[in-house]
């Protein structure tokens, strides 16, 4: 049985006032949190510091949101997956479709991204997900095929382990609106499809998450898919109530 996993992505959120006030409420709950299974934030590069120092020793890991695909040298503005780690991070998102859409990321540099983060011993979060119109056309097993395989083809069936994946339709994002319990499964499993044939063992370990307006309110009948194993939540988590009130659905 693979232990839930509940990934806060704070997005462009926060203040140095607003995150000690937001982590202390949530290590507060995070006891309680934790019975539904794992914990983390990742939060903007400019805050590792911080978090990191309030979290120690709370349980609740620290992630990044993004990393350089390159191990380092002149790439102004980046942060490599080595500087994550020096700041205690766990883990790292890659490929969200913000990146993809605002940041030109391709499916290749995304591989390559997950490469470095786990090279510098994180775990990658890599995310996929439709629009609504390659949904509405019928193609959503294609793309969501298409982004999954380019990852998985660079990496060696051992690597796969330690993955964590995330299926974020595009839709759903910041939008209200949610796949239904049904939808969000009949991807996951295809995802599971996809990790099984690169490796049994992957299959049964790797992680896939939900994201795309997770809320405590939706989140119980998300969370009992079998191929479900957790949430990666934007706005709700900047709220620790709401948070610590998805991972306890479970319950
Ligand atoms: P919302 O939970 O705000 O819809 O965001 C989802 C998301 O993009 C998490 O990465």
């Amino acid at each position: 049985m693979r232990r839930k996993l509940f990934v806060g992505n704070w997005k462009m959120h926060g203040s140095l006032v607003a995150n000690g006030s937001l982590l202390r409420d949530l290590k507060a709950g995070a006891r309680e949190a934790m019975e539904g299974g794992d914990l983390v934030v990742c939060v903007p590069a400019c805050y590792l510091a911080q978090c990191s120092e309030i979290l120690i020793q709370s349980g609740i890991a620290l992630g990044a949101q993004d990393v350089s695909s390159h191990a380092v040298g002149p790439y102004t503005g980046e942060v490599s997956a080595r500087m994550l780690q020096d700041f205690g991070c766990k883990y790292v998102i890659v490929g969200h479709s913000e990146r993809r859409e605002y940041h030109g990321e391709t499916d290749e540099e995304i591989a390559h991204k997950a490469q470095r983060a786990m090279a510098a011993g994180l775990t990658p979060i890599v995310c996929v997900g439709e629009t609504l119109a390659q949904r509405e056309a019928g193609r959503t097993r294609e793309v969501i095929n298409m982004q999954m395989s380019a990852f998985l083809s660079v990496l060696e069936p051992e690597e796969t382990n330690d993955l964590i994946v995330a299926y974020e339709p595009i839709w759903a994002i910041g939008t209200g609106k949610t796949a239904t319990a049904e939808m969000a499964q009949e991807v996951h499993a295809m995802l599971r499809e996809q990790l099984v044939e690169k490796s049994a063992e992957a299959g049964e370990l790797v992680r896939i998450l939900y994201g795309g307006s997770m809320r405590p309110q939706n989140a119980h009948e998300i969370l009992q898919m079998p191929d479900i194993d957790g949430g990666l939540i934007g706005g709700a988590s900047l709220k620790a109530a709401d948070f610590i009130a998805i991972a306890k659905a479970v319950l």
